[in-house]
């Protein structure tokens, strides 16, 4: 049979969804299969939108860039003023290998021990140009990920910036593997 007219599952949640829905005995999970356009589609948390990314934003593409820009730091934004803006905040709350390795420019997620990033530190980064959260204790910049959130840049600076999202995350999508996605964004560990 000729299928060249249905449309493909274009992401993982589509294929899942195709996947349960031919085993599904209700039809619940077949009318969540919508084309794109329908958004609002109930899942736990509750209802949620996606956004239309912009050009050059896809996921394929935030991969590129993590793969190229983000293994030379590139993804954190002024790493480098860190320890002209808060050395002696730094000095107090962290390691002295540690502080070494950031003026020698070796990319934060690569720093062993890593940054200690406390309340206050990671509040100073909460803007769209610099934007710092938290999420299951780990720190990461989310600044170069806000264009490529599928949720849209909104919901992460109101939720996010220079905040623990870890709640929020959960919430949301608790499946999402962030670790991976944002592994070159690592900034530090949150102390308390
Ligand atoms: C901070 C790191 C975050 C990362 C790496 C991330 C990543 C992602 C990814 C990969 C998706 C697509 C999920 C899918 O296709 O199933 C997504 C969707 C979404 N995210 Fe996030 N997200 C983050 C934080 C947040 C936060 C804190 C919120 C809410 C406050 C949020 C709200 C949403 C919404 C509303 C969607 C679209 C709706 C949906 O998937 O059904 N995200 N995010």
């Amino acid at each position: 049979m000729d299928d060249s007219n249905f449309k493909k599952p274009v992401n993982f949640r589509e294929q899942r969804l195709l996947r349960n829905a031919s085993t599904s005995q209700n039809g619940a999970r077949l009318a969540a299969i919508k084309p794109p356009g329908n958004l609002g589609v109930p899942r736990a948390g509750g209802y949620r939108n996606k956004v239309a990314l912009k050009p050059g934003h896809s996921a394929l593409d935030w991969h590129e860039l993590t793969s190229n820009k983000g293994k030379r730091q590139g993804l954190v934004t002024r790493a480098n003023e860190l320890l002209q803006n808060d050395l002696e905040h730094l000095r107090r709350t962290n390691y002295a290998p540690t502080l070494s390795q950031l003026s020698r420019n070796v990319p934060l997620y690569l720093i062993r021990p890593p940054l200690r990033v406390d309340k206050q530190l990671l509040q100073k980064h909460n803007t769209k140009d610099d934007c710092w959260c938290v999420i299951n204790g780990k720190v990461y910049c989310l600044t170069s990920y806000l264009d490529f959130h599928p949720g849209g840049v909104d919901i992460l600076l109101k939720n996010c910036a220079g905040k623990d999202a870890t709640i929020m995350f959960d919430k949301y999508h608790r499946w999402v593997s962030y670790d991976k996605l944002l592994e070159t964004c690592f900034v530090g560990i949150y102390v308390e």
